[in-house]
């Protein structure tokens, strides 16, 4: 069964062409981050208009890659929920309008259960229940997860998301945007013991995650070491969660050039490393659940993967997946997968079904669960 699958969530226009559910034939991801660099993040209309002009032609190169044509598509998914409201249209409508066209069925995918769907994609010996970790730009939920479409919410973050964190202190130390990889090449060499960022402690349980306090030692560590933080003329902007918010930490320039900025982005790393990790074995501790699956961009992450991998193995051997670095951030493959496994569950949407871009509408059907 060959799905062709659309993310347009948010900045990525993306499109991929899946057989049955795991072989990848074409995966292309268009991404706007050079459009939106000059206003200092995301603004929806661009976003929108962008996705809106790619849509087509990646559609049609997506084929081309595959060696597909049209009528050889099985079904259609793409990502309905959650996201910029404008940019989940672009994809959904082209989506429906494929449906339509080439009368085959189609799937609306919630973005968050793709990134998950990722792993399942390329390891065949995840075990139910497991906890699944979805650290990214927008989110940061861990589940208890009972089947790959049946995710019960466990904890979230209480303000920041973890991806949203790297980006701000990519943002303060002046390294550029996204924040997580700039991050991690700037740790490189750098000694991950230098300063103590605090970590919290976890709450009652150890299930607590907050990154603002970490992301306020790392703005007060700076401070003292001769960064200035002014005042920003931006305002008003509409910015993306993830994205380095100019209106909270203003400009930030070097005045110090010996700052030992590795040392600063490594011990910044180890610690935000470190609160999602605790996090990650009190949710086992809780949901009784023997084994993990790491997913969303900050996935990518070597030292997390890392720390992950040798917390797990310290407790008792306990199993731990990742998806590969592609599979981590947005893309259309885990969207045509999460897509396939719905339409073989004969749960195919209507023609009629909506874009859910809030996360409020996501908080109450976490609450409930996914059936
Ligand atoms: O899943 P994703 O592509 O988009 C959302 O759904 O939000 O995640 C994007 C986030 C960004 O905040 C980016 O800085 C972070 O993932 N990220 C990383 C790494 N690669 C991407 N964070 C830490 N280390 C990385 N290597
Ligand atoms: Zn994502």
């Amino acid at each position: 069964m060959l799905v062709l699958g659309i993310e347009s969530s948010c900045d990525d226009t993306a499109v991929a062409i899946v057989e049955d559910g795991r072989r990848v034939r074409s995966s292309i991801v268009s991404n706007q981050a050079n459009l939106h660099a000059k206003y200092g993040g995301i603004v929806p209309e661009v976003a929108c208009r962008a996705h809106y002009e790619t849509i087509v032609p990646l559609i049609h190169q997506a084929l081309e890659e595959a060696g597909a044509n049209l009528g050889q598509i099985d079904g259609i998914a793409a990502t309905n929920r959650p996201g910029l409201v404008g940019s989940l249209y672009v994809g959904l409508s082209a989506a429906k309008a494929l449906a339509w066209a080439l009368k085959k069925p189609l799937a609306a995918v919630d973005h968050i259960e793709a990134h998950i769907y990722a792993n399942y994609m390329v390891h065949e010996n995840i075990e139910f229940p497991h906890v699944s970790v979805v650290v990214s730009g927008g989110h940061t939920d861990i589940f208890m997860s009972e089947t790959p479409v049946k995710h019960t919410l466990i904890t979230r973050t209480l303000d920041d998301a973890a991806g949203e964190c790297f980006d701000k202190v990519a943002a303060l130390l002046g390294i550029g945007y996204p924040g997580g990889p700039a991050v991690q090449m700037a740790s490189l060499g750098g000694n991950r013991d230098a300063i103590n960022f605090p970590r919290g402690d976890g709450g009652p349980d150890g299930t607590q995650i907050s990154f603002s306090g970490l992301k306020t030692a790392v703005l007060n560590d700076l401070k003292k070491r001769g960064f200035v933080v002014e005042a920003s003329r931006n305002s008003g902007r509409a910015l993306r969660p993830g994205t380095p918010d100019p209106r909270m930490f203003g400009e930030t320039r070097t005045l110090n050039v010996r700052l030992p900025l590795s040392d600063i982005a490594a011990s910044f790393q180890e610690a935000a490393c470190d609160i999602i990790v605790r996090a990650t074995l009190a949710s086992t501790r809780r949901a009784r659940t023997r084994g993990v699956v790491l997913a969303g961009g900050v996935a990518a992450n070597k030292r997390l993967r890392e720390k992950m991998a040798d917390a797990c193995d310290a407790n008792k051997k306990m199993a731990f997946f990742h998806p590969p670095a592609e599979l981590c951030t947005d893309n259309a493959v885990m969207i045509a997968g999460m897509g396939f496994h719905l339409l073989r569950l004969g749960r195919a949407d209507p023609l009629t079904v909506d874009v859910m871009p809030n996360k409020e509408e996501r908080q109450l059907k976490a609450s409930i669960g996914t059936t």
